[in-house]
Parts: C-alpha cells; sequence; structure tokens
C-alpha cells in the first residue's frame, strides 16, 4: 500500500472515530423527593450521585409527571400521556393496558443508531402481552419486573413472583434487595458488553419506592434520624447512593466511563406521606404542585461543555427521547410532544422550550392532579391539584408521620395563578389580580385539551390471575 491509499485510509477512519457515539447510561429513581439528594439536603448520604451531580449538571426545572407510569410513558415515547391515554393514575397490575404500541421507545430509535440496548429494573408500562414488554419494545435483554409495586426481597406482588430475566421468571432471587440484585446484573452487562457497539442501558431502579424496606446496615447509616420510617427511607436512598457507584465504577474498570452520559432523574416527586421529602416545595406525588413535578435530576458525561453548574432552563420529562437521540449523534423526531435540549444543557443555553403540560385528567374520582400549563413564568392550575398539599420538612421525630387528608374539588374550580419563577413554592395565588394572564394560560390550555386522547383506565380483568401462569405476573392476557 503506497502513502496515497494510506492517507485515504486514514481519512476514510477519521470521521467514523471522532463520531464515536456516547454510551448512555438512564436511570431512573422512583419516589425520590426533591430534597432527599445529598446536593440538596446534607442529612442524605449519596456520595456517588453528589460527585455526579456536581461535577456535571445539576437541573433546577426537570418537570416529570406526578406519578410513574406516566412519567414512564413520557421518557420512552416523548409524548405527553394525555397523548397517550396514560394520563391517569399508574397502571394496576390487573389492567390490560399499555402505552399504545405504535409509539416509538427510545431504545427502537438508539438500536437504529447501533446501540446494544439493556433495561434493568421497573417497567411499569403495561404487560398484558407479550408486544406490551421490555424486549418487545427496543431492549436486547430485561432484567427486572412489570407492575407497580412489589417486595424488594421476595420480588412478589400479592404473593405472586414478578421477577424476569428476559422474559423467563427469575425465581432465584429471593432474598436479594433488589438495589443489589439490578446494580449487579447492571456491572454484568458492562463487563460483558463488546465495546465495538456503544451502550444503552436504562436503570429504572425500584428505590426508593414503598414498601419501606431496607438490609439494616443502610439504615444504620442514619442514627440521627429518630423518626422510623424517614431514617428507613434515608437508608433506601443510601442503597440506591451505592448502586448508582457500583455501577460508575464497573463503567471505570472497562474504560468505558469518560464516554458515557449519564442521565439521573426521579420519576415524580417524593410522596411525602411515606417519608420522602421536597422541601421547600409544595405537596408531593400525585400532585401537580411543584413538589410533585419537579424531579430531582441530573447529567453527568460525555459531551457535556459546560460543567460544575447548575441549568435552570425549562424541561420536561418528554423531552429526554430526543435529549438523549441528539446526545447520541442523530437528529431526533419532530412527531413528538418532546423537544431536543441537548444544545441548550451541554452549552449552558437558555431552553428551547417555553410551556408545557404538567396534566390533563379529568376522569373520574382522579385522586391526582387534573390539569395545569405552564407558559414562561406563569403556572395556571384547574381544579384540584392533587391529594397531598403543604409544605413539609424532613421527619425528624417520632410523631412526625403525617397523613394529610385528600380533599377533592369538583370540576375546573378553584382556579390558581403562580408566578413560579418569582414564588417557585406556591405560596402566592395571583389568580384574582392578573384575570387577562388567567384568560392567555386557559385558552392555551384550551388549545393541549382539543388533542387529548381519552385516559385508557379499565377495571381489573380477572384473566391476569398470575395463579393462570404458573404463580407469576405474566402477560397472556388480553
Ligand atoms: C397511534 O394510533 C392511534 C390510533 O390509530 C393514532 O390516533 C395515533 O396518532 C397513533 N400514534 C402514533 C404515534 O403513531
Ligand atoms: C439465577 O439463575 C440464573 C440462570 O441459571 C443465573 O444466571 C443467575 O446467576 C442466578 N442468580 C442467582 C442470584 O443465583
Ligand atoms: C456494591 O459493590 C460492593 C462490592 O462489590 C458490594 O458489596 C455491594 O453490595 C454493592 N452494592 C449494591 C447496592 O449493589
Ligand atoms: C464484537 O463485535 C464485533 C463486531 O460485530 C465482532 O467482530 C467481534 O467478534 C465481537 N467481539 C466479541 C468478543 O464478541
Ligand atoms: C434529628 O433530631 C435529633 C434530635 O433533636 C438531632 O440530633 C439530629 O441532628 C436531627 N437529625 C436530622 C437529620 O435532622
Amino acid at each position: 500500500m503506497g502513502v496515497q491509499q494510506l492517507v485515504i485510509l486514514f481519512l476514510f477512519f477519521l470521521p467514523l472515530t471522532s463520531t464515536k457515539r456516547p454510551n448512555i447510561v438512564f436511570i431512573v429513581a422512583d419516589d425520590l423527593g426533591w430534597n432527599d439528594v445529598g446536593f440538596r439536603n446534607p442529612d442524605m448520604i449519596t456520595p456517588n450521585i453528589d460527585k455526579l451531580a456536581t461535577e456535571g449538571i445539576i437541573f433546577d426545572n426537570a418537570y416529570v409527571q406526578p406519578l410513574c407510569s406516566p412519567s414512564r410513558t413520557a421518557f420512552m415515547s416523548g409524548m405527553y400521556p394525555f397523548h397517550a391515554g396514560m394520563q391517569h393514575m399508574a397502571l394496576v397490575r390487573d389492567q390490560s393496558v399499555c402505552v399504545p404500541l405504535n409509539f416509538t421507545f427510545l431504545p427502537q430509535e438508539l438500536k437504529k443508531l447501533g446501540y446494544a440496548t439493556h433495561m434493568v429494573g421497573k417497567w411499569h408500562l403495561g404487560f398484558c402481552k407479550w408486544e406490551c414488554t421490555p424486549t418487545y419494545r427496543g431492549f436486547d435483554t430485561f432484567f427486572g419486573y412489570y407492575v407497580a409495586v412489589e417486595d424488594y426481597f421476595t420480588h412478589s406482588d400479592g404473593g405472586y413472583l414478578d421477577f424476569r430475566d428476559n422474559t423467563i421468571p427469575a425465581r432465584n432471587y429471593s432474598g436479594e434487595y433488589s438495589a443489589n440484585a439490578f446494580a449487579q446484573r447492571a456491572v454484568d452487562i458492562i463487563h460483558r458488553h463488546n465495546v465495538s457497539q456503544p451502550l444503552f442501558m436504562y436503570l429504572p431502579y425500584q428505590s426508593v419506592h414503598a414498601p419501606i424496606e431496607v438490609p439494616k446496615r443502610y439504615e444504620d447509616m442514619y442514627p440521627n434520624v429518630i423518626n422510623k420510617g424517614r431514617r428507613q427511607y434515608s437508608g433506601m436512598v443510601s442503597a440506591l447512593d451505592e448502586a448508582v457507584g457500583n455501577v460508575t465504577k464497573a463503567l471505570k474498570d472497562r474504560g468505558l466511563f469518560e464516554n458515557t452520559l449519564i442521565l439521573f432523574t426521579a420519576d415524580n416527586g417524593g410522596p411525602i406521606q411515606s417519608y420522602a421529602n421536597n422541601w421547600p416545595l409544595r405537596g408531593g406525588k400525585y400532585t401537580i404542585w411543584e413538589g410533585g413535578t419537579k424531579g430531582a435530576s441530573f447529567m453527568y458525561g460525555a459531551g457535556l461543555q459546560k460543567t460544575g453548574t447548575t441549568h435552570d432552563g425549562m424541561i420536561h420529562a418528554v423531552d429526554w427521547k430526543p435529549t438523549l437521540v441528539s446526545a447520541a449523534g442523530a437528529t431526533p423526531e419532530t412527531t413528538i410532544d418532546g423537544i431536543s435540549q441537548w444544545d441548550s444543557i451541554r452549552n449552558g443555553l437558555p431552553s428551547p422550550r417555553t410551556e408545557f403540560i404538567y396534566n390533563i385528567d379529568y376522569f373520574e374520582g382522579a385522586f391526582e392532579g387534573h390539569a395545569a400549563v405552564r407558559v414562561g413564568d406563569y403556572k395556571l392550575i384547574l381544579g384540584y391539584p392533587g391529594a397531598f398539599d403543604g409544605w413539609h420538612k424532613p421527619m425528624n421525630r417520632t410523631e412526625d408521620d403525617i397523613y394529610v387528608q385528600p380533599v377533592f374539588y369538583a370540576g375546573d374550580e378553584p382556579v390558581q395563578l403562580f408566578n413560579v419563577r418569582e414564588d417557585p413554592t406556591e405560596h402566592n395565588n395571583i389568580a384574582p389580580t392578573m384575570p387577562d394572564m388567567v384568560a392567555k394560560l386557559r385558552a392555551r390550555f384550551e388549545e393541549y385539551k382539543k388533542t387529548m386522547v381519552p385516559a385508557s383506565y379499565p377495571d381489573g380483568d380477572p384473566a391476569s390471575d398470575p395463579s393462570n401462569f404458573g404463580g407469576v405476573w405474566s402477560p397472556g392476557w388480553c
């Protein structure tokens, strides 16, 4: 081979190497509160999360839905739940519903770009038929569970197992705490990964959702927290942190860390009635108050230019799919609700988003927030904001357990307006003094509402009974 051919060969390979796609690790913490991370609350012991967050970019205005399945719908599809029929509550295990099969999921997009795609953790996007489940929706492998909530050690719900290795029931993890089982699987995947392909790992941990269960050694990290529930919850957060640490260590050991982008987010605000904390924000999980809809979130790693900072741009859960597709070097779809935030985040520029919908849900008996819209600095809440209200500091006394009486409002009343830039804790309802702004936001809301798909929320189907499926929650009944 002559020099000329060598040069041509070199030029041919140069673009390939210089556009090497980053590995992407998308970590979701279930029911983690705004104030349940060490980088906000020095009483929380989360050194691994804090290091990534403070050396990366902490998001001050990254919004999520008030509940599990709706947020995960947004993460995977880039579509608002009210465009998918997923806006009402969270899926219950015996409902024959899943995110519509014609929605393209994030791993499907990344597979087209050559990624190996793995999921470890909680699905909660429906499983009544195989087509609804992770390995049929873009993931090469899946290790985890389908339902909303289960025991951290037995991996069962209602007495029936829900734990799988790909499609096969995984019966031999009984007694192993899920944070450890999931971190170990993620570590194994990283070690087995063929580095000629970029890696995508979606890692939605069970931690720190109820039930409050934690190995004693994590609980013992908080001897000063007198309230038992809060002490155990805090321990669960530290187990999650250790799991994050083990995954980052594996990436380093494998030489993949430098070219990895990590996105971390909660799926909703913390449930204040079960020991989570969103101080100083108002309300919590189930509500469209800021405490229910601002996710504890940050990004770290490959491609970020301006780090060690906070980013106050407006981001919604629907934006993560196109943002990660952009980070992978491709052009995201324009037909989805999400907008790529990649240039804005990586360069510290203003957000391309100027408005979003918190939720639109008029399904009868809604226990969570009905409807709210954000335009610029203003937020209009129409009707019931959700069951759990108020401003709560972390519990730290035996008598601190709170029970917040859910209060139901009828119809679209009351109407509340907040300037959430000046008043992020939602203390001052300015609707009475700003009728024009109320009218402006209401008109915007009505436009969105016209595009709403009715909530898909049927009664449970007895055909789901796991005793029909060898005692395991299984697809095959719709
Ligand atoms: C999925 O199909 C439904 C029903 O046919 C349609 O209304 C919707 O627009 C489709 N969505 C996507 C993302 O293709
Ligand atoms: C469970 O069984 C699977 C399949 O035999 C095996 O790969 C895995 O390592 C086992 N896990 C544990 C914790 O025993
Ligand atoms: C993290 O790794 C250490 C060392 O292997 C292990 O002892 C610990 O249980 C792991 N923690 C989690 C949460 O997986
Ligand atoms: C990794 O993938 C490449 C490209 O597909 C293949 O040639 C190679 O054999 C694989 N390596 C291993 C260890 O499987
Ligand atoms: C909880 O209260 C105890 C007793 O007043 C105090 O010593 C401790 O610092 C508090 N811990 C936290 C995390 O607030």
